[in-house]
């Protein structure tokens, strides 16, 4: 990743399950994050923080079993890396030991820093994500722009700086604006993965629900539609129960006979 920056941009993607990763990885996009987004498009939770270490070992193990070629980094869910420095090593262990991820990913600024010089001292790979960060969305107040005001922007920076001094090989830029991305991108070692953050951002990941088109509630502006799955999977289901009921289905030719 670092030799890319500045080079190649790369594609990140959310996956949750063992399918979608494997048609991601066989599409070639070089990163899967298995993101506590998770929560909400596939647990159907309101936000991100019920999270649990369990769900994310289950869903990484079962995106990992889906990848041959890219890279798999985990989301850290809330409260398994902010209590201490040790459980943090714990729990980020077991995303890499018992889910097989490649990588984890953890929330928040430069205050953060102990915590990813522990890791990384300990042989855990870590990934950065400043900006809008899920996990306080209640101190946040909402899904909204970050760093709108130049204190806000400055933190950010600072945030930045820290972070890839600490040691993360790459850091997510959440819902920020694009000329703070720009700076804080030609201004750190280590590529950024922007969503919502502009097109300076030396990769760019979107949650795999929204860029598919099955979360058809609410699309952030940053969001490009890149397929309208819901429709169609509505349609089939409606298509199957239909046929089911009207004994369309089975017909003949699924069917099979005693071959006498
Ligand atoms: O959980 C997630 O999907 C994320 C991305 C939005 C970066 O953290």
């Amino acid at each position: 990743m670092r030799q890319a920056k500045g080079k190649q941009k790369l594609a990140c993607l959310t996956a949750y399950d063992y399918s979608t990763a494997r048609m991601m990885d066989e599409a070639g996009i070089p990163l899967i994050l298995v993101g506590d987004s998770l929560g909400m498009t596939v647990l159907g939770y309101d936000t991100t923080i019920p999270v649990t270490m369990e769900q994310m070992l289950h869903h990484t193990a079962a995106v990992v079993r889906g990848v041959q070629h890219a890279m798999v980094i985990a989301d850290m869910p809330f409260l398994s890396y902010q209590i201490s420095v040790e459980s943090g090593i714990s729990n980020a262990g077991r995303l890499i030991k018992e889910a097989g991820a490649d990588a984890v990913k953890i929330e928040g600024g430069a205050f953060r820093s102990a915590l990813i010089h522990a890791l990384i001292a300990n042989g855990i790979p870590v990934v950065g994500h400043i900006g809008l960060t899920p996990q306080s969305i209640r101190e946040l107040g909402g899904y909204k722009l970050q760093g709108r005001t130049a204190p806000a922007a400055q933190q950010l920076y600072a945030d930045a700086q820290a972070l890839s001094g600490a040691g993360v090989f790459a850091l997510v830029l959440e819902c920020i604006p694009a000329q703070l991305a720009a700076e804080i991108t030609a201004a750190i070692p280590v590529p950024t993965i922007g969503i919502g953050a502009g097109p300076s951002c030396d990769a760019q990941v979107l949650v795999s629900h929204d860029m598919l088109g099955l979360n058809d509630q609410f699309q952030p502006r940053f969001v490009k539609r890149y397929a309208d799955l819901a429709p169609s999977m509505r349609a089939a289901f409606t298509a199957y129960a239909r046929d089911v009921g009207d004994g369309t289905f089975p017909g003949p030719e699924h069917v099979y006979d005693s071959g006498a």
